[in-house]
Parts: structure tokens; C-alpha cells; sequence
């Protein structure tokens, strides 16, 4: 098995899963201001800080996708963080796009960027100790859209994404992300979530990407955020693993969901639901930034004293996704350990 293979089955080794902690500095100050905190550079460094240290994370987190400047960043007894994670046993990874962009002619649509230089910004990466990367394409469900020329865009520039990952040395997470904004059916987002996937791997064959040396990071099958109807567990999680079993070759590892704006317990009452259904060829496990974080950046608030209410509350959601990725997730166990 090549070295990026081992990596990638690492990522999604069993009962566990990948903290997205990658929020670019914009975002983060989205999730700060839900806090009060202010939006420095020393407050993003002590958040990471406290999610990175908490006692036991690697004992659910396989891996941690950083933002550029985390990935410089310090714990506070001055190890740099790709470091500190690796002791840990945790995988240090990068996001590497430059953020979804308003799209030449197609009104309401977005592109990633961030392909100009990749070569060389991945070559520093693997030099600051990432292991592995992450792509982001946005694929928004709406009046006419998405369009042909939105989802093939985005396919494309995932897949040379990821064969400039693998040819640098960094395992690609493959991130095509179907928006659960809009009142749309659940019916509607497998349509799109069908043709996405379809796309993508199209791309990614053409561009001659190693399947063995990724993982994919989709959203579910899901109802729409305001549609009137929205689809129970079973529906959600059957309907996603029929679309994945279509569509990703059985050579790919894993896959890893985004949670996308779903309440933390659904993503994981969903990830548990696929894999009591007996999942698939690849592993199903989790790669939630929200889903993982939420609980605990409530709990933070940005102080000092917080640190240990705050550490808790990420080490109980990824004992329960790291449950729910083998499928031995329960509501009981939820109240038990919380
Ligand atoms: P969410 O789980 O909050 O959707 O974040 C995952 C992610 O990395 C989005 O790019």
C-alpha cells in the first residue's frame, strides 16, 4: 500500500473522525460574535489551543483540518500545532482553497479558487508537517440552479486539486458540498447530490487522481432547510448511502461527512443510521466543523476558567460520532456521558 493510502485509511480509521477546525478568519468571527469574543489573532490561537489539548482527543479525532494561519501557529508551552497534534496521534491537514467565489455568468452560483500556485503552497505544507488537504466546492439548490456549467466547474477544479495534492504528497479530502439552504424536497437534493457526485468522480478519473489516496467529504441527502416537509433519519440516511453506492468507486477509503448547518445530534443520529444499515464498501465516519465545535464554543465563551467545561463538551461530541461512525450511537448513551 502506497504511503498516501496509509494516511488516508488513518483519516477514516474506525471510530473515528476528522475535527474541521479550518474556519478561515472571516468565518470564525461569525462564530466568535455568537459568543461575544473578539476576532484576534490571540483568541483564534487560544480556541484551537483549547480544542487541540483537550485530554483524549485523538482518542475519536483521527485528523484536524487547520487554516493557514493556525497551521503557524503555537500551543501555549510553544509547541507549533502541526506538532502537537502529531504527538497526539492526530493527523495534521490544511485547508487549501481560497474560498467559493461569485461565478462568471452564473447568477447565484459560486467557484473555489485557489488553484494559481497550489504546487508550491502544498510543497510548503508538507514542509510545516501536513499530512493531508481540503477542497470546499459549493453547490447551491435554487430557481434554475444549479446549473451544468456550476457543477462541472466545480468538478473540475476539485479534481485538479486533488492530482496537485497527491503529486505533492498530501492525501486530497474531496469536499463537493450541496447546500441545504432553500426550501427544496429531499428528493430534489438527491437529484443535485447525484449529479454532483456523478461529475465529480468523472473529473477526478480524468485527471487521473488516485481513488486509494482520497477521502470524500460530502453532505447528506437531506431536506431542504426551509422546505415544509422535512424527511425523518431513516429517509435521510437511506437515501444517502443509495446515491454514495451509485456513485463513489469501492476503491475509495472513506468517506466523511460534512454537517453542513444540521444541530450536532442529528449528525450524528444520521452518521449512526448509515452505518446500522450496514454502510458501504468504504468507511462512513465524520469530518464536522459545526457538528463537532458547537457545544464547546458555547461553552468557552473565551475565558480562561471555561477551558476544561469547554474541552469536555468536544470530547463527548466526538465520543459520540466516533460511536455513530461504527453505528453504536444511542440517544441513551447521549444523556449517559453528557
Ligand atoms: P461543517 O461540518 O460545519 O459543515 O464544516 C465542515 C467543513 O469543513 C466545511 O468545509
Amino acid at each position: 500500500m502506497s504511503e498516501l493510502a496509509k494516511v488516508a485509511q488513518a483519516m477514516v480509521a474506525s471510530a473515528k473522525g476528522i475535527l474541521a477546525a479550518d474556519e478561515s478568519t472571516g468565518t470564525i468571527e461569525k462564530r466568535f460574535k455568537s459568543i461575544n469574543v473578539e476576532n484576534s489573532e490571540e483568541n483564534r490561537r487560544a480556541y484551537r489551543d483549547m480544542l487541540f489539548t483537550a485530554k483524549g482527543v485523538g482518542d475519536h479525532i483521527s485528523g484536524v483540518i487547520l487554516y493557514d494561519e493556525t497551521l503557524r501557529q503555537k500551543s501555549a508551552d510553544g509547541t507549533p500545532f502541526p506538532a502537537l497534534l502529531t504527538r497526539l496521534g492526530v493527523l495534521p491537514g490544511i485547508k487549501v482553497d481560497a474560498g467559493a467565489k461569485a461565478m462568471a455568468l452564473c447568477d447565484g452560483e459560486t467557484i473555489t479558487e485557489g488553484l494559481d500556485n497550489l504546487p508550491k503552497r502544498c510543497a510548503e505544507y508538507v514542509k510545516l508537517g501536513a499530512k493531508f488537504t481540503k477542497w470546499r466546492a459549493v453547490i447551491t439548490i435554487g430557481n434554475g440552479i444549479p446549473s451544468q456549467a456550476c457543477i462541472s466547474a466545480n468538478a473540475h477544479a476539485l479534481a485538479r486539486y486533488a492530482a496537485i495534492c497527491q503529486s505533492t504528497g498530501l492525501v486530497p479530502i474531496v469536499e463537493p458540498e450541496v447546500l441545504m439552504d432553500g426550501d427544496h424536497t429531499i428528493e430534489r437534493c438527491q437529484d443535485v447530490t447525484e449529479w454532483t457526485l456523478r461529475e465529480v468522480f468523472a473529473a477526478l478519473a480524468d485527471q487521473k487522481v488516485k481513488f486509494e489516496e482520497m477521502v470524500l467529504k460530502p453532505s447528506m441527502v437531506i431536506s431542504g432547510k426551509d422546505c415544509a416537509k422535512q424527511a425523518g433519519v431513516q429517509e435521510v440516511a437511506q437515501r444517502t448511502l443509495d446515491v454514495l453506492k451509485r456513485w463513489v468507486p469501492a476503491a475509495v477509503p472513506g468517506i466523511a461527512f460534512l454537517s453542513g448547518g444540521q444541530s450536532d445530534e442529528l449528525a450524528t443520529e444520521h452518521l449512526d443510521a448509515m452505518n446500522k444499515l450496514g454502510g458501504g464498501p468504504w468507511t462512513l465516519s465524520f469530518s464536522y466543523g459545526r457538528a463537532l465545535q458547537q457545544p464547546s464554543l458555547k461553552a468557552w465563551k473565551g475565558m480562561a476558567g471555561n477551558v476544561a467545561a469547554a474541552q469536555a463538551a468536544l470530547i463527548h461530541r466526538a465520543h459520540m460520532n466516533g460511536l455513530a461512525a461504527t453505528g453504536k450511537y444511542s440517544a441513551a448513551l447521549e444523556k449517559k456521558a453528557a
